[in-house]
């Protein structure tokens, strides 16, 4: 039994590895370690007080895949309920859909009675978000921001690529050898509204298969989802790859994408036998993991595989 995840894991990492020492199942480890992360009020990227889109409005998405048979849930652009991963397992038990977004998902979180909170944001990250449109939008655009307001420009400039998006992944092997991945994030602050990142995605942000292993991501989305990026992870290692090999090729393939938006890239990934390993194209991260007979999750740092940024902006 083990359970891997993005470091920011770190406050759901004991209740994932509970759920595994009581003989509960991957889907139940991943759910019960991605929720405390979306309530930490001190992860401005995932659940409740991350940073909102450009309209000030938080969107949530996330998903999680059963590797036993490839079943699957998600939600994207979800507003008003915290925990999406949970919204998200929803889907995948009682839904013959992988994927609800927008008002369809707010619908749904109601009729299954997810939590929902009328406030999901702090002052002070609504302050963050004014500020940011303070320095970046001229008054005029500022005073009649609605619903008729051109954003395409004002996005690009607000948005700072190096640390706009995070995201949770976590990924764990239950006592049967099941494995689940699940991911959960508010996406890039200031986004476009509607905008919908890699983490909802099958495939881009997420893929899970216990005959080879499974695969999560973090970073800027759009890379992910063009890359197909956690499947491909998993396809390495359905080739014969090991996790690490099978890593670091899914992060040389996005070195192939063209285009003038390249920001960083992070992902975790452990094999059907519980080997693991984490790739960025940041420095300085990391990822933890824990089995059955460690007390305590352990951080270790992520292997580094270059990707030369790009970012273009108004008038360049
Ligand atoms: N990886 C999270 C996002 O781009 O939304």
């Amino acid at each position: 039994m083990i359970v891997i995840a993005s470091s920011n894991g770190r406050v759901g990492i004991d209740d994932a590895m509970q759920v595994l020492k009581n003989g509960g199942s991957a889907l139940d480890a991943v759910e019960a370690g991605i929720r405390p992360v979306e309530a930490n009020p001190e992860d401005h990227s995932v659940g409740y007080n991350s940073w909102p889109n450009i309209m000030g409005e938080l969107e949530l998405d996330a998903s999680i895949m059963n590797g036993r048979d490839l079943t699957s849930g998600a939600v994207a652009a979800m507003k008003g309920h915290p925990y999406a991963i949970s919204v998200a397992r929803q889907v995948m038990d009682n839904l013959p859909h992988v994927l609800l977004a927008g008002n369809g998902a707010e619908r749904f979180a109601r009729e299954m009675q997810a939590e929902q909170w009328d406030e999901l944001l702090t002052p002070e990250v609504v302050e963050a978000w004014r500020k940011k449109l303070r320095d970046n939008m001229p008054a005029d655009v500022l005073e009649t921001l609605g619903d008729e307001t051109p954003l395409r420009e004002w996005v690009k400039l607000a948005t700072d690529p190096e640390r706009t998006y995070s995201t949770v992944n976590f990924i764990a092997i239950d006592k049967n050898g099941d494995m689940c991945t699940g991911v959960s994030t508010s996406g890039w602050a200031w986004k476009y509204p509607g905008r919908v990142g890699d983490s909802p995605i099958i495939g881009a942000g997420n893929y899970a298969d216990n005959r080879y292993g499974g695969a999560a991501c973090t970073g800027m989305g759009e890379m992910a989802i063009r890359a197909n990026t956690a499947h491909s992870v998993v396809f390495y290692m359905k080739m014969g790859m090991s996790v690490e090999e099978a890593g670091r090729r899914a992060m040389e393939d996005l070195l192939d994408l063209g285009g003038d938006y390249i920001g960083g890239m992070n992902l975790v990934a452990l094999d059907k036998d519980g080997n693991h390993a984490a790739m960025t194209s940041m420095t300085n991260r990391t990822y933890i993991f824990q089995t059955a007979d460690m007390d305590k999750y352990e951080e270790k740092d992520r292997t580094f595989v270059e990707i030369p940024g790009r970012w273009a902006r108004i008038g360049e």
